[in-house]
């Protein structure tokens, strides 16, 4: 079963369209996948509770405003694959089952990551064993999901911020061509599913020529990858418009889709960028200015970033697929864990009482 951009959104058009009791607009248009639906669809992060459907309010959110989900960790390998000969399905499937019973389209995330590895792929010495995980984990999987998710992250954050690849496990133990391998075998076990290669800051002039180039030795190889996912976690203030622009052209110009795949805008302070789930600090008080409330001033110029940023994504929606948020509402971003623990970030268009913020209305409104 393979989704063409076009089925999916004749799919949606037939899909209930709920009416939105919270929106305070007057708008035609009363959600995100309602509002985009000729562009490109409108994804969210879902985690354990939300695909087993244990809170009401928030299944009721992701149905009418999304018609794309990502699991937020139990596809990565730590769950997935916590054993050598041992995988766990169970969350997998339910997510892939929600997809189906609910037309969304399901983006497998991650066949291949440095991070999230379960403990023995971690002790694996021999590179010959390291070879079979990787060719067992990606086969199985893949395999599994043929057909029933629409697209995969097959090769997650394989990148420096210079270039460089990663010396992640997979480059000491199979070298350089590990990508295109993963793209590969993923190919021939999914070959009616889209395959993708998803980074944060591959915005940014070097990362992205870094990205430019592993596309490239991909193609070179006659190994098919769909399309490029720039993650998108960005800071208030702060969106590289530019960089982000000049990088949808350079990865169309590939033949590639575009995809913005974990899209939040940070509201708290922190020493630096990116989105290294390796960098972490120290939790501190003055980090954590808005416990009990953020200004609405904030909230202001956070709608106005999210303006620019789908103003730039309209413009360029010939090219952009998939615009996924990283998570449904603010009071379960990981950023409010990241990169310092025990936070209350405000970075999503939702709030904590699933109530749209300005940014919802500022991206609602744009169609409007
Ligand atoms: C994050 C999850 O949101 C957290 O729950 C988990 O603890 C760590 O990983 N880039 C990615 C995502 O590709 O998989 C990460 O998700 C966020 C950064």
């Amino acid at each position: 079963m393979h989704f063409p951009k076009k089925t999916i959104i004749t799919a949606m058009l037939s899909c209930c369209i709920y009416s939105f009791s919270q929106a305070q607009t007057t708008a035609t248009n009363t959600s995100l996948k309602q509002a985009y639906q000729k562009d490109f669809l409108i994804g969210t992060a879902l985690n354990t509770a939300q695909i087993e459907k244990k809170d009401a309010k928030a299944t009721a959110l992701i149905l009418q405003q999304f018609n794309a989900v990502t699991p937020e960790n139990c596809m990565k390998a730590e769950n997935i694959h916590p054993g050598w000969d041992k995988y766990d399905f169970n969350l997998a499937d339910k997510i892939v089952a929600f997809g189906k019973e609910h037309n969304l389209a399901v983006n497998g995330h991650t066949l291949v990551w440095h991070s999230q590895l379960p403990v023995f792929a971690r002790k694996i010495v021999s590179v010959d064993s390291f070879k079979t995980f990787f060719t067992n984990h990606i086969s199985t999987i893949a395999s599994r999901y043929s057909g029933k998710v629409f697209s995969w992250d097959v090769v997650n954050e394989a990148l420096n911020e210079d270039g460089t690849m990663r010396k992640s496990i997979f480059l000491e133990k199979l070298g350089q061509d590990y990508v295109t391998e993963a793209f590969r075998l993923a190919q021939q076990h999914a070959p009616n599913t889209e395959l993708y290669y998803n980074d944060y800051n591959n915005e940014q002039p070097q990362k992205r020529a870094g990205c430019i180039a592993l596309v490239k030795k991909v193609q070179a190889a006659g190994v098919r990858i769909d399309g490029v996912g720039i993650q998108g976690h960005w800071h208030l203030g702060k969106l590289p418009l530019r960089d982000i622009e000049e990088s949808i052209l350079a990865y169309h110009a590939l033949g590639l889709k575009v995809m913005f795949t974990e899209v939040d805008i940070e509201m708290l302070p922190r020493s630096f960028g990116g989105a290294d789930v390796n960098q972490t600090m120290a939790a501190n008080p003055s980090l954590n200015p808005y416990k009990s409330g953020i200004p609405d001033s904030l909230l202001q110029q956070q709608a106005k970033d999210y303006e620019s940023l789908f103003k730039l994504f309209l413009k360029h929606q010939d090219k952009i697929t998939r615009v996924t948020f990283w998570g449904v509402h603010d009071g379960q971003s990981w950023l409010n864990g990241w990169p310092v623990p025990g936070r209350t970030n405000y970075p999503l268009l939702f709030d904590r009482a699933f109530a749209p913020k300005p940014a919802y209305h500022a991206v609602l409104a744009l169609k409007n």
